[in-house]
Order: C-alpha cells, then structure tokens, then sequence
C-alpha cells in the first residue's frame, strides 16, 4: 500500500512539511509505502483550457505532471496534501498541479473510465494558516474535496492549524503529535 504526500508549501522545513514528515514516520511504522512531492520542485505547465484531455483523456503537455506527478497519484492508496494557506487558497504551484488534475476528471466524467473501480482510495488535507477566523480553511476544504473526486479518492478528513505562522511553530503545538498518531490510526 502506497501513502503518496504532496507538500505545498514553497518554505522548506516549514510548518506544513513537518505534518507531512510525522503523518509518514506515522504510516512508515505501519507498514505503508511513503512518497512525498513537493509542489515547487516539479516543473508544472499551468492548465491551458484546451479540452484535449476532455476528448482524449490525455494532457497535451509533457512534463512533471504528466511524467512524475500522474503516475504517483495512479499509484497512490493514500493521499495526503499538506499545505499552507496563502490568501485563502492554496499556494501557487500547489494550484498549478491540482487544476492540471483535470485530466482524471474528463477520464472519470467525460469519458467514464472508471480506472479506479475497487481501489478504495483515501485522501487527507493537512492545513495551516497564521490567523484564526472561522472561515479560514473554508477554500482550502472544498478545493481539496474537488481534486479528490476527480481522482476517485474518498476525502477522509483533514487536520487544520490557525495561528501557526513563524517556521517552527507547529513542532511546538501541544496536541499535534497524538493528533497524527489518531490520524494515521484510522487507516
Ligand atoms: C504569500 C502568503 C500568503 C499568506 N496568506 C495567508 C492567509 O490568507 N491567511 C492566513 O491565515 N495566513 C496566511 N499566510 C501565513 C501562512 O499560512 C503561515 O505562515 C503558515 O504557517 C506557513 O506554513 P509553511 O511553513 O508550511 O509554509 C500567508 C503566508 C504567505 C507567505
């Protein structure tokens, strides 16, 4: 069983990428299959719109998502994205590849190809944000709901962390280690 996770956030160690790195230690122990991406390391053409996949199935571009990106999410039994929110959404590159995941959705809506009949995937949301309001993941929540449908991924549940700002913080958060702990459990 593969946990594929996708980090969004552009800072390096930051506060979204140790909930991924304790989510997987969490897996890892379990027996699963780790594989983390990190949005900004792969080299991703924004989506163009030209309904290519819609009518092939296929991306017109070549690149890390097609060639990287794609096939570990195929792969994947587990999926986990773990982001920062920037201006109420996700961030940049992280939106590049999840609007480029449109070509799971013309397979699964347009063309009905049902790829991933009794395969019973998961995926998890892993947020944070430096403020507090009530609406602060509302985005964040239903983009990640959009992007799990396309890929045929039942959303499971998300984990979402106000005030946490400066690099470092989250390692500090009282309940965030049995928090993952009781994530991971639930698979
Ligand atoms: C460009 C940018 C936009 C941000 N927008 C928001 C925002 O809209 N709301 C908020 O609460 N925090 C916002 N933040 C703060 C980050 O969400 C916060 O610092 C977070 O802990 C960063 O996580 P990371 O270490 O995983 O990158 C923003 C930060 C940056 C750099």
């Amino acid at each position: 069983m593969r946990v594929l996770g996708i980090n969004g956030s552009p800072r390096h160690k930051g506060n979204s990428h140790f909930l991924t790195s304790l989510f997987m230690e969490e897996m890892k122990a379990k027996g699963y299959d780790t594989k983390v991406l990190d949005a900004v390391k792969l080299k991703i053409n924004p989506c163009i719109g030209c309904g290519n996949c819609e009518t092939k199935g296929v991306c017109i571009f070549k690149d890390d998502f097609t060639q990287v990106f794609l096939p570990a999410i195929i792969e994947a039994d587990i999926v986990v994205i773990s982001s920062p929110i920037y201006f109420y959404a996700f961030p940049a590159a992280l939106k590049a590849l999840i609007d480029r995941i449109q070509v799971l959705w013309s397979r699964k809506y347009r063309l009905k190809m049902d790829e991933f009949k009794d395969r019973n995937r998961k995926g998890v949301l892993l947020a944070v944000g430096a403020t507090r309001g009530k609406d602060l993941f509302d985005g964040l929540k239903l983009t990640a709901k959009y992007f799990f449908d396309a890929a045929d991924i039942h959303y499971e549940t998300e984990l979402c962390y106000r005030g946490i700002d400066e690099k470092g913080e989250m390692e500090k958060h009282p309940t965030v280690h049995e928090d993952i702990k009781l994530l991971a459990d639930r698979f």
